[in-house]
């Protein structure tokens, strides 16, 4: 088991990449605190974990509200006294170009997809000072590699988060925290599913989007959870400030 007796605290673990990994990272060993707003579907993941002997701590929290993240790192300490592992992947995906993006939803996306990421390292990086070390990986998304039409704010906020990522790798390579993260291609989760259902015809949307992909087909949750793991296991103990790409070639 490569996460055995490791904590990791996974944001936006009620559904697609983050559940896949929350389910993976428990059968690898780790105490996992699964956190997102989703109150009922936060509930059923973390039933599922328990059903199969694993750990999970549920937390209902906002990612982009301070006391809320505050919460989660006390009922994290409360239970399980560590954080070895922080996996920041809640995210939504705005859609539009720029002139059809309101003010209002880039900041809730800056929020949600950059802000809380912040707001989680800034809590978690003394504790693992302390604690000798740790691991953090953050979503960011292949369009932030190779653009694509229509998705301006989330880009940004996806290329931000690649930024974060390698400043923060530098500043704590000494502190032996490694900081990565994953920019997955089109992957068959809720939110996609939702984004296809909002085309005049899913269906078309859905061979149109395909037919965009190199290998034809979507990426699945559970292939994304596999780079996550490989990223926070000790397998991947030299590897740090990259922007991994698992996309099926989508940003070649
Ligand atoms: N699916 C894709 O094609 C794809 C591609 C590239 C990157 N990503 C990124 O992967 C990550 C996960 O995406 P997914 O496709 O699994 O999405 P998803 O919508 O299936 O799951 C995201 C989860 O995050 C939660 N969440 C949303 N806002 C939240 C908030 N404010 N606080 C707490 N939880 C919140 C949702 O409730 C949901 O359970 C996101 O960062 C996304 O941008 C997804």
């Amino acid at each position: 088991m490569n996460l055995h007796n490791k904590t990791a605290i996974i944001t936006g673990a009620a559904a697609g990449i983050g559940a896949a990994s929350a389910a993976l990272f428990a059968r690898e060993g780790a105490k996992v605190v699964a956190v997102d707003i989703d109150r009922e579907l936060l509930d059923q993941i973390s039933a599922q974990i328990g059903q199969v002997g694993g750990e999970c701590l549920a937390v209902v929290a906002d990612v982009s509200q301070r006391d809320q993240v505050e919460n989660v790192l006390r009922s994290t300490m409360q239970k399980f006294r560590r954080v070895d592992i922080l996996f920041n992947n809640a995210g939504i995906v705005p859609t539009g170009k720029l002139e059809a993006t309101s003010e209002e939803q880039w900041d809730r996306a800056m929020a949600i997809n950059v802000k809380s990421m912040y707001l989680f390292c800034h809590a978690v990086i003394p504790l693992m000072k302390v604690a000798g070390g740790g691991v953090i990986l953050n979503t960011a998304s292949a369009t932030a590699l190779r653009a694509v039409t229509d998705r301006a704010c989330y880009t940004a906020t996806k290329a931000a988060v690649i930024g974060l990522t390698k400043s923060m790798a530098l500043d704590y390579v000494l502190d032996n925290i490694r900081v990565n993260c994953l920019c997955p291609g089109t992957v068959e989760t809720p939110s996609l599913i939702q984004r296809l259902a909002a085309f005049p015809d899913p269906e078309e949307a859905r061979k149109n989007f395909i037919a965009r992909q190199p290998m034809r087909r979507f990426g699945t949750a559970e292939e994304i959870a596999q780079a996550a793991l490989y990223l926070v296991s000790p397998s991947a103990e030299f590897v740090t400030g990259v922007a991994f790409a698992i996309d099926g070639g989508l940003s070649i």
